[in-house]
């Protein structure tokens, strides 16, 4: 039997598991949702549903990988039995990486677009409207996306042709921090701003009549989709990891800077939106208007622009192969297919079930009228359900397997070697076997209204 691969070094499994849960979901999602529910009271929720059910949630999925050795379909298969039902919470997380990568590729799409854009001189004007324009035409545009959707999908697939733990770890030591250092240079400016103490206040202050429960199931959803848990992701990423690493500490190392990032991208976007007039509430296409609108004041602005998206699209791409990857490992573990295959056909899928997204913002039958009959156009309709409700559904199947079906197997087999079980480990036992679970199913009833 061939070993399997190994992370180099725990920081190099830090960084690349940081590496998937940074992305679009940080930067794009994390401050248009917040605009659209209200500012503090949202932000507060979400937190919590980092602490409480996300962080539980990412020990239990890479441990569960490390303990297998498997992706998620073989690694719940292994722990319970071949025909057993928890398997459908792996087959569950293999079709929700689908759905939000099929979306995610628009994103990053987008984000291509507007490094090109400005680094080729198509962003040279200053007012606010005319930049919204940019964002209008864009996202109406067919050629544009569909041209960037595939781009984008093949590349990720050529990475992850490659392996996951190779090369990438080289850049992303120096593209992350990077991006980091960029957003905090933005954050100099945001403090500049007139609009900075009104944005504060939005993005911290608890407004709690804003919230609705709505706002609530898309607090939950959003703290699954930007820790990258309840598809597998990380379950994968822990098959890579070495035995004598703590899983506890590194969860907490990653959840803390996912949750940095996704903070300070608010605290820049916010001030800017107040102070330039624009609408928190405005959706999708927030951070696409905001930072061309603050940089384009500057001279060289185009060039930080670009320099901006361009880092957002390698954080994005370092999140996609972290969505690719459970679906290709699953047919080669499970179909003993060659990666080269596996990858082919699980990125030619995704691609091909991402062209409805791409369309959704043109006059085609996937754009204007799905949205007409379904009240939301495909894009938003693939992300609403598979961001608020697949990817809580995956969490909750994986604490319940966790806590109840491997708590044996935990001890017994010393799977959290290189961490001290004690008072913490009942504690985080105890969170799966019930807080986790009852939160997610109250947030479920209470977002269909039923308490
Ligand atoms: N966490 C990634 C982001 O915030 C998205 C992601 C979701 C990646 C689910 C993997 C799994 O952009």
């Amino acid at each position: 039997m061939t070993q399997r691969a190994q992370w180099g070094s725990r920081v190099g499994f830090i960084l690349a598991a940081a590496g998937s849960a940074v992305g679009l979901g940080n930067i794009w999602k994390f401050p248009y949702e917040t605009g659209t529910n209200g500012g503090g009271a949202f932000v507060a929720v979400y937190l919590t549903c980092v602490l409480l059910v996300g962080l539980p949630v990412m020990i239990a999925e890479i441990l569960l990988g490390r303990s297998t050795q498997k992706s998620p379909v073989g690694a719940v298969r292994e722990l319970s039995s071949p025909r057993s039902p928890w398997q459908a919470f792996g087959w569950l997380g293999v079709a929700s990486s689908f759905v939000i990568l099929s979306f995610y590729s628009i994103v990053a799409g987008w984000s291509l677009h507007y490094a090109w854009l400005a680094l080729t001189g198509g962003i040279t004007n200053t007012d606010t409207s005319s930049l919204q324009n940019i964002f209008t035409e864009v996202f109406a545009s067919p050629g544009i996306n569909l041209f960037w959707h595939i781009f984008f999908i093949t590349i990720t697939m050529a990475i992850v042709l490659g392996g996951v733990a190779k090369g990438l770890e080289r850049w992303a030591r120096i593209l992350m921090p990077a991006l980091f250092i960029m957003l905090i240079a933005l954050l100099l400016k945001s403090f500049t701003l007139e609009g900075f103490s009104e944005g504060m206040s939005f993005v911290f202050g608890f407004h709690s009549e804003k919230l609705t429960a709505e706002g609530v199931l898309e607090a939950l959803g959003q703290a699954f989709f930007s820790l990258s848990l309840g598809m597998g992701s990380m379950v994968t990423y822990g098959s890579y990891l070495r035995k004598q690493d703590d899983i506890v500490s590194a969860s907490i190392t990653i959840s803390f800077l996912d949750t940095l990032i996704a903070i300070l991208a608010a605290v820049v976007l916010f001030p800017i939106i107040f102070t330039f007039g624009l609408e928190p509430s405005a959706g999708p296409g927030l951070v696409f208007v905001s930072i061309p609108v603050a940089l384009s004041q500057m001279t060289g602005g185009a060039l930080f622009i670009s320099i901006f998206f361009g880092l957002l699209v390698f954080a994005a791409i370092t999140s996609a192969i972290s969505m690719l990857e459970p679906t290709c490992s699953y047919f080669m573990d499970e179909h003993g297919w060659t990666r080269k295959r596996a990858t082919l056909v699980a990125g030619t899928l995704v691609g091909i079930f991402g062209i409805p997204s791409a369309l959704s913002g043109s006059t085609t039958f996937f754009g204007q009228d799905f949205a007409a009959i379904f009240g939301r156009n495909w894009f938003d309709t693939a992300d609403y359900l598979a961001t608020n409700w697949m990817l809580p559904l995956g969490g909750l199947g994986i604490s319940l397997f966790t806590a109840w079906k491997m708590n044996e197997a935990i001890r017994k087999h010393n799977f959290l070697s290189g961490t001290k079980l004690g008072v913490f480990y009942r504690a985080w036992v105890l969170l799966l076997k019930l807080l986790v679970p009852i939160a997610i199913t109250f947030i479920f009833l209470h977002a269909v209204g039923v308490v």
